[in-house]
């Protein structure tokens, strides 16, 4: 069976999130595709190469195998892995991978699983595979939409983005680096995530594009200070301002991807996004 599963952005809330705050989230129009079939051994292939049950390589399809036997015996399988979403950088490929994945075997091997099965087990995958986790990105991977996270409340996001992608890093290393901020200002630190969540909230009732826009520059600069930015990409969010458009990371920082409201101008590294509403499904 063929399952695939959505990326995602997240425009409010990244790191906040983690320790109770709000956030807005959204999937995209880009997917992870995985085809799984039975078979007599297993083998995962993918552009990052062939291999068998090899978690260095595929920590989250190998986690994902691993606690879909504890529901339903798997002898062996070929898993066929495609992805639109570029990796590592904060648009959601771990999660459209795990999920993608869970969705196939569940498929394949008659797991009886439905979507909130697979969400929970997928996120069971990511803190098995970097601990600290909020479960966002699963979840927006399993059901598609726009939402408000925690509390699971759609919200509409009539906009289209544009994206800048500065090179993959490390999500797992992101998050300590802000839970070591924390441990040295608490105070400090818990009142910025105060800031971000209010952020959150009222974006989650926003039409106008132009408040949009001035709460992506506020969180940007929250982000910048629980140390996220990067020289880098501060000075291209400076220059876009410049052009008149706001830009904010997406996710965990320190590299990865950047985004904005795409209004009839896209930057010239930046490539185009829009808010998907189906989530995992069964392409055949
Ligand atoms: O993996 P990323 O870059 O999409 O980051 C996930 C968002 C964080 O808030 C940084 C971590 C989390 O688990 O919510």
């Amino acid at each position: 069976m063929i399952a695939s599963a959505p990326g995602k952005i997240i425009l409010f809330g990244e790191h906040a999130v983690v320790y109770g705050r709000h956030a807005v989230v959204s999937a995209i129009n880009l997917r992870c595709r995985v085809a799984v079939r039975k078979s007599a051994k297993f083998l995962i292939r993918s552009s990052l190469g062939e291999s068998g049950l090899d978690y260095q390589r595929y920590p989250y399809v190998v986690q994902a195998v691993k606690r879909f036997a504890e529901l339903k015996e798997v002898p062996g399988a070929k898993i066929e892995i495609e992805s639109e979403i570029p990796v590592g950088s904060g648009l959601g490929s771990s999660a459209a991978v795990t999920v993608a994945t869970i969705a196939a075997l569940n498929a394949e091997f008659d797991g009886g699983m439905d979507k909130e099965g697979i969400f929970q087990m997928a996120k069971q995958v990511e803190i098995d595979v970097q601990g600290r986790a909020s479960g966002i990105d699963p979840f927006i991977s399993t059901f598609g939409g726009s939402w408000l996270f925690p509390e699971r409340r759609k919200v509409k996001l009539p906009f289209k983005f544009f994206v800048i992608n500065f090179g993959s890093r490390s999500t797992a290393e992101m998050v300590a680096k802000v839970a070591k901020l924390r441990e040295r200002h608490p105070e400090v630190v818990e009142k910025i995530f105060d800031a971000i969540d209010a952020i959150s909230l009222e974006a989650s009732d926003v039409g106008s594009a132009e408040r949009l826009e001035e709460l992506i520059a506020m969180n940007q600069s929250l982000l910048r200070a629980i140390g996220v930015s990067n020289p880098e990409i501060d000075r291209t969010i400076a220059e876009l301002e410049r052009r008149g458009l706001k830009a904010k990371i997406t996710g965990a920082g320190g590299g990865g991807c950047i985004f904005g409201l795409f209004k009839g101008e896209k930057p010239g590294e930046s490539f185009i996004v829009e808010p998907e509403k189906e989530g995992v499904r069964i392409e055949e």
